[in-house]
């Protein structure tokens, strides 16, 4: 298990949210899930890397029938800005028919949401789609996309842990914590 101070002062400045409070706000996201889909089946699809984290334990508490794809998809292309395109690495999975619940790490630019949204609305001929997100950042969005789940709304600040990265690196923390550039070995 990683200490919470083994990456404090390497980068991490601060921890935002921890293990507990994050499961204890997942137990409410997949409750409400649960109501809103009673009666038909999730296609949950994940935007990779950053949602598999989250996904493992929010999908692990909605008792409904349930699949899973995923979606390679990058915008971030290693810096802490949005680089403005959306780059897909990969074809669209068969979705046809299906309720597909788009789950991805955070809700920054609203660029990376829109794309997808786009795509499937073009491509994939779905029964619904709807977005749940763990974080979303409180700036106005460059897209107009909505997410509509949230988990919390956090400042405009980089972000990491939890399945979130910078730089491919910190998903594995238990906890969301404040990145500090500043703070990282060159
Ligand atoms: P958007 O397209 O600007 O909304 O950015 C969405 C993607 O950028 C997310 O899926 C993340 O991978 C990445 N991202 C945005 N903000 C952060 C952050 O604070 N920390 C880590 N990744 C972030
Ligand atoms: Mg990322």
């Amino acid at each position: 298990m990683i200490h919470p101070d083994d990456y404090l002062g390497n980068g991490v400045e601060s921890i935002l949210y921890h293990e507990t409070t994050i499961y204890s706000r997942l137990d409410d996201l997949a409750r409400e899930i649960t109501e809103d889909y009673r009666g038909k089946e999730i296609t949950a699809l994940a935007v990779l890397h950053g949602s598999i984290i989250f996904m493992a334990d929010l999908l692990r508490r909605i008792p409904l029938p349930l699949q899973m794809e995923s979606l390679n998809v990058s915008s971030y292309h290693g810096g802490t800005e949005s680089s403005g395109t959306v780059t897909f690495h990969q074809e669209l999975p068969d979705l046809e028919g299906k309720h597909v619940l788009i789950l991805d790490d955070i809700l920054d630019t609203g660029r990376t949401l829109h794309a997808i949204r786009e795509r499937l609305d073009k491509e994939a001929k779905v029964a619904s789609t709807r977005v749940c997100v763990l974080l979303q950042k409180r700036k106005e969005l460059a897209e107009d996309v909505a997410a509509d789940y949230v988990g919390f709304r956090i400042e405009d600040e980089f972000v990491v842990g939890y399945g979130l990265d910078y730089q491919g690196r910190y998903r594995n923390l238990p906890y969301i914590g404040v990145l500090n550039a500043a703070d990282l070995p060159s």
